[in-house]
């Protein structure tokens, strides 16, 4: 086992995530608005989803060239490993977002173009700032999974259960990885007051950064849907924000804190279930949720039936 120390505060490498290639399918009957009567909510969703395929290669990028100066080892494996589940993700959030522009908001590409050009002047940046950057937008990550499990019921209810199960399947693969950004940035940048700062200013500026571009795609969305001007419709929005910021930004202030560690923070007990359950499931069907489901259980009947007997 690898293990660092930042802070005081030992950064092991215990075990190595799995990257999983899900077949998720997005035909032409998926809705660009898959969540019914909550166009607020699919916007955000959908404007968070289109960041992801300018995102994640930059994090795949940024994580290459730091495990580049990592001697072998686990922490090494980590990384790799972290990139292909990063890979996976990205590539189905592009086809997901290409049924979106297809059907619906073909203006969104404006946003692409400015994820691109910002994302490779970001990548001009010093391995310590994109390090940060990266191990910052994943600690919110963890917040943003708290939400949407957690609230799973209130949030999908009738939902088109391709996409929620797509968007679900992420989640659960950010918390199985959420400690690697942050042991390779422990890795390469010891304890020191500079090191610390760097890695608190990446908190914000990778969560932040992600934040305004999918803000800027829910705005586009909503004006395609007549909604943006709508009084009402603003309100919903606001509803869904708050709730948004009261699961995320904990999360985000935690994670700025000396001697923060991202392991500390409990992984939600479906995303346990869904990791043993698909552990015995068959690789080549899409784990599809239940949207209909009172509780919204793992997709995987053997883990659902044992997490229902011990609870
Ligand atoms: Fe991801
Ligand atoms: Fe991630």
């Amino acid at each position: 086992m690898t293990t660092t120390t930042t802070g005081g505060q030992a950064c092991s490498a215990e075990t190595i995530p799995k990257p999983r290639k899900i077949p998720f399918q997005f035909p032409e009957d998926l809705d660009p608005q898959w969540i019914p009567g909550e166009p607020e909510l699919v916007a955000m969703l959908n404007g968070a989803s289109l960041t992801m395929p300018y995102l994640e290669p930059f994090l795949i990028r940024t994580m290459r060239a730091a495990v580049d100066q990592l001697r072998e080892g686990d922490l090494k494996e980590q990384g790799r490993a972290f990139n292909t589940q990063e890979q996976h993700h990205f590539q189905a959030h592009r086809r997901f977002n290409a049924l979106l522009k297809r059907k619906r908001y073909p203006e969104l590409e404006a946003i692409e173009e400015q994820m691109k050009a910002s994302y490779a002047r970001l990548s001009r940046r010093s391995l310590r700032v994109r390090m940060a950057y990266t191990a910052g937008f994943e600690s919110m990550t963890l917040g943003v999974t708290k939400w949407l499990i957690e609230e799973r019921v209130k949030l999908f209810a009738g939902a088109d259960s391709r996409a929620v199960s797509f968007v679900l399947w992420h989640m659960v693969e950010e918390t199985e990885h959420k400690r690697v950004a942050y042991d390779v940035y422990c890795a390469l940048y010891k304890p020191s007051f500079m090191n610390g700062l760097a890695r608190m200013l990446g908190v914000f500026h990778g969560s932040f950064d992600v934040m305004r571009f999918a803000m800027r795609g829910y705005r586009v969305i909503l004006r395609k849907e007549g909604l943006w001007r709508s009084f009402r419709s603003r309100m919903r929005l606001a509803g869904w924000m708050w709730a948004f910021v009261s699961y995320v930004f904990p999360f985000l202030f935690r994670a700025a804190l000396p001697g923060h560690n991202p392991r500390r923070e409990r992984d939600p007990q479906w995303v346990t279930d869904w990791l043993e359950g698909y552990a015995l499931a068959d690789p080549d069907v899409p784990p599809l949720v239940d949207t209909h489901h009172p509780k919204m259980p793992v997709p995987f009947p053997t883990a659902a039936k044992a997490s229902r007997l011990a609870s």
